[in-house]
C-alpha cells in the first residue's frame, strides 16, 4: 500500500463561513492537514474594510481574523483574509491596510455572479479609481473570480465560449498589461484558456485549481443533476479537464496549486435554484491524489510524490510568502468512508457523497 508523508498544506481558497456551522468547517479544514487557510470575504456583510474603527458598514479584517480565530482556527499556522473590492474600495484603503499588516490580498467577485456577490463591481471600476495601481505599489495580491459579468444566458454559457473564457481572453489581459507588477491569483480555473493566460504570464500571475474541476466534467454533474457537484465556474469540458490536470501534474508547474474552493451550503436546493458551492472539507487532499492518479500521475513513484508536494503543499505558500509548515500527515492509498459532517447549522454534503459514493480511495492518517 502506497503511503507518503508531505508537510502541512495551505488550502488558499476556502470558504469558513459565519455562525454555527463555522467550528465545524474549521475542524475539517484541520483534520485535513491544513496548516493554514485564505479564507474568503463572502460573509454577511461582507468583508469590505481592513480596520474596526473605520465607519463603512462592513464586516472588518481585523474582526473576522478574530471570528475564526476564536471558533479553532488559532491552530493555524497563519491565515489570510482577502479584502473583498467593493464601490467603497479606496487607494487610501489599500495603502494604511498594507501598511497596517492586516491587509495582504483583495477579492475580485464579478457583480452578482456567485454565492453573496452582490456587492462585487465590474473590474474596470478598480482600474478607474486606482485601487488595483495601490494593490500593485503595495504588494498586495489580486485574488479573482475569472467570470466576465453581466453576460445573457446564451453568452454565459455556449459551446464555444464561457464567461470565464471571455475573462481570461479579453478582460484580464488588459489588468495584467497595464499592471505588470500586480501579483494576480486566477482562483478556481475550469477552462484550457484560463490555464494558458496564466502559463502565458509572468511570474506574478498563478492560479489555484480545485479537487472538483480536475475530477469531473460537466456531464457529471448534468447525468442525475447532482447539485452537489454545482458550483462556480461551472464544471467545463474533457478538454478543460486534460488541460488543468496537465498543468497541475507538469514536473515544472510552479504556478498552479491548491485552493479547494470548499463552499459548506446547509441547504442546497432553494426554491429559486441550487446554492453554488462544493463541499470538500476533510477530504480535498484524498480527492486530489484521486485527481493525480487519474491523470497519469501515479503516487508510487518519489518524482510523482514531488510533483504532488509542489502543488498541494509548496507553490501556494512560495507564491503567498509563507513559511512551508515543519509539521506533516500521511496520505495513503486506503479506502477512506466518508459521511455528511454534522454542524450546529445543520448537515453538509461532502463530494463525493453527493454523487451517492460513500468511499474514496485515498486516506490521511
Ligand atoms: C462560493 C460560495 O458558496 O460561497 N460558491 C462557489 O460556487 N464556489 C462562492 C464562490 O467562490 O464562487
Ligand atoms: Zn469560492
Amino acid at each position: 500500500m502506497t503511503s507518503f508523508t508531505l508537510p502541512k498544506w495551505y488550502d488558499l481558497h476556502v470558504h469558513l463561513r459565519q455562525g454555527d456551522g463555522m467550528k465545524a468547517y474549521i475542524r475539517a479544514q484541520l483534520d485535513m492537514g491544513c496548516a493554514g487557510v485564505l479564507a474568503m470575504p463572502n460573509t454577511k456583510p461582507p468583508v469590505g474594510k481592513v480596520l474596526k474603527d473605520d465607519p463603512l458598514d462592513y464586516w472588518c479584517i481585523e474582526g473576522y481574523l478574530d471570528l475564526i480565530r476564536t471558533n479553532g482556527g488559532d491552530a493555524f499556522d497563519d491565515i489570510i483574509v482577502p479584502l473583498y473590492l467593493t464601490r467603497d474600495t479606496t487607494p487610501d484603503m489599500i495603502e494604511s491596510g498594507a501598511k497596517s499588516g492586516l491587509l495582504r490580498a483583495a477579492k475580485y467577485y464579478p457583480p452578482h455572479g456567485t454565492t453573496n456577490a452582490d456587492h462585487g463591481r465590474p473590474l474596470q471600476d478598480f482600474i478607474d479609481k486606482d485601487v488595483l495601481k495601490a494593490m500593485q505599489n503595495n504588494g498586495i495580491v489580486l485574488c479573482v473570480h475569472g467570470e466576465e459579468h453581466g453576460l445573457s444566458g446564451a453568452e454565459y454559457f455556449d459551446r464555444n465560449k464561457t464567461a470565464e473564457e471571455v475573462f481570461y481572453s479579453q478582460r484580464l489581459p488588459k489588468v495584467r498589461d497595464a499592471l505588470p507588477g500586480l501579483k494576480i491569483v486566477a482562483e478556481h480555473i475550469t477552462t484550457k484558456t484560463a490555464a494558458n493566460f496564466v502559463q502565458q504570464s509572468g511570474d506574478n500571475v498563478a492560479a489555484t485549481i480545485t479537487p472538483q474541476h480536475l475530477l469531473y466534467t460537466v456531464g457529471h454533474l448534468l447525468q442525475g443533476l447532482r447539485y452537489h457537484l454545482y458550483c462556480l465556474p461551472l464544471l467545463k469540458f474533457e478538454d478543460d479537464r486534460a488541460a488543468l490536470r496537465e498543468a497541475a501534474t507538469a514536473t515544472d508547474n510552479k504556478k498552479f496549486f491548491a485552493g479547494t474552493d470548499s463552499a459548506p451550503h446547509t441547504t442546497k436546493c432553494t426554491p429559486c435554484g441550487c446554492a453554488a458551492g462544493c463541499f470538500t472539507g476533510g477530504v480535498a487532499p484524498q480527492l486530489y491524489a484521486q485527481a493525480f492518479e487519474e491523470a497519469g500521475c501515479t503516487l508510487d513513484r518519489k518524482e510523482n510524490q514531488n510533483i504532488f508536494k509542489q502543488f498541494l503543499c509548496s507553490n501556494g505558500p512560495d507564491f503567498y510568502g509563507l513559511q512551508t509548515p515543519s509539521d506533516t500527515f500521511i496520505l495513503s492509498r486506503e479506502p477512506q468512508q466518508i459521511a455528511a459532517l454534522k454542524t450546529d447549522d445543520g448537515d453538509v454534503t461532502p463530494l463525493p457523497l453527493g454523487l451517492e459514493q460513500n468511499t474514496i480511495p485515498w486516506s490521511i492518517k
